[in-house]
């Protein structure tokens, strides 16, 4: 495989095995090809979705998808999984070669779930430091009161991890539902935060990612492509 990402001497050696040289003489004689520009340049940059061509023949041509999926109860968000059913098997045909999970939901969690085959952009939505904002609605067993907007605020300390919870935001929607925005994904965070008030999650739907809110049209189970627009609002901090 090659790097996701290099100049491009080094990125058509890697992927076919020419030798560095060999390539730099193939760019001399102009008959490679980027995004059906001719190059010459052996240090332009190009990346997994850049097109490169020898001569008539393709030596890659992969185009970036973003996806994003209502993703039902009941599902795992995995590529692969011994007992149930994963979103890869709600994709059509062969819609999943390729795609990776950017971030997960739970088994019974539903909502905004996000595919894509480009590690890069997934590299970006997963960093801490961009703290991208993740707004879930909760349904939950007991009544919720002003209390939990407090302790939610002021983060929680999982002595399992060794952290404490960056603040976030609860604003209660009514005495059993809440809508939760969190700038970190750490492991069943909703409900352990939820835990320590004893209250059982029922319910867990993301409704947005960044500046990206879940298309009220997509059945549970239904996807599409994400607009420039959507994939542009995705690391948009809110
Ligand atoms: N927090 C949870 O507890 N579960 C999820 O699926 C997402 C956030």
């Amino acid at each position: 495989m090659p790097p996701s990402s290099a100049r491009l001497d080094r990125f058509i050696s890697a992927g076919t095995g020419i030798k560095r040289g060999d390539v730099r003489l193939l760019l001399a004689q102009g008959r490679v090809r980027v995004d059906g520009v001719l190059a010459r340049d052996i240090a332009l940059p190009v990346n997994q979705f850049s097109r490169i061509e020898l001569d008539d023949k393709t030596l890659q041509a992969r185009l970036p998808r973003y996806i994003m999926m209502n993703k039902p109860a009941g599902v795992v968000s995995a590529s692969s999984d011994d007992r149930h059913r994963t979103v890869m098997d709600l994709l059509a045909g062969d819609d999943d070669r390729d795609l990776h999970l950017p971030g997960r939901l739970d088994f019974n969690s539903t909502g905004l779930l996000l595919l894509t085959n480009d590690g890069a952009w997934s590299r970006r939505l997963s960093l801490p430091e961009q703290k991208i904002a993740k707004v879930y609605r909760v349904s939950v067993a007991q009544p919720i009161n002003e209390n939990y907007i407090r302790a939610f605020a002021e983060g929680m300390h999982f002595a399992y991890e060794g952290i404490t919870t960056l603040p976030a935001q609860l604003r209660i929607l009514s005495s059993h539902e809440a809508e939760v925005t969190l700038v970190e994904g750490r492991y069943h965070q909703v409900k352990r935060m939820f835990g320590r008030f004893q209250n059982e999650v029922l319910s867990l739907h993301r409704i947005a990612i960044g500046g990206l809110v879940l298309d009220a049209a997509l059945a549970p189970g239904e996807y599409r492509d994400l607009t420039t627009a959507e994939l542009n609002a995705t690391t948009q901090i809110t």
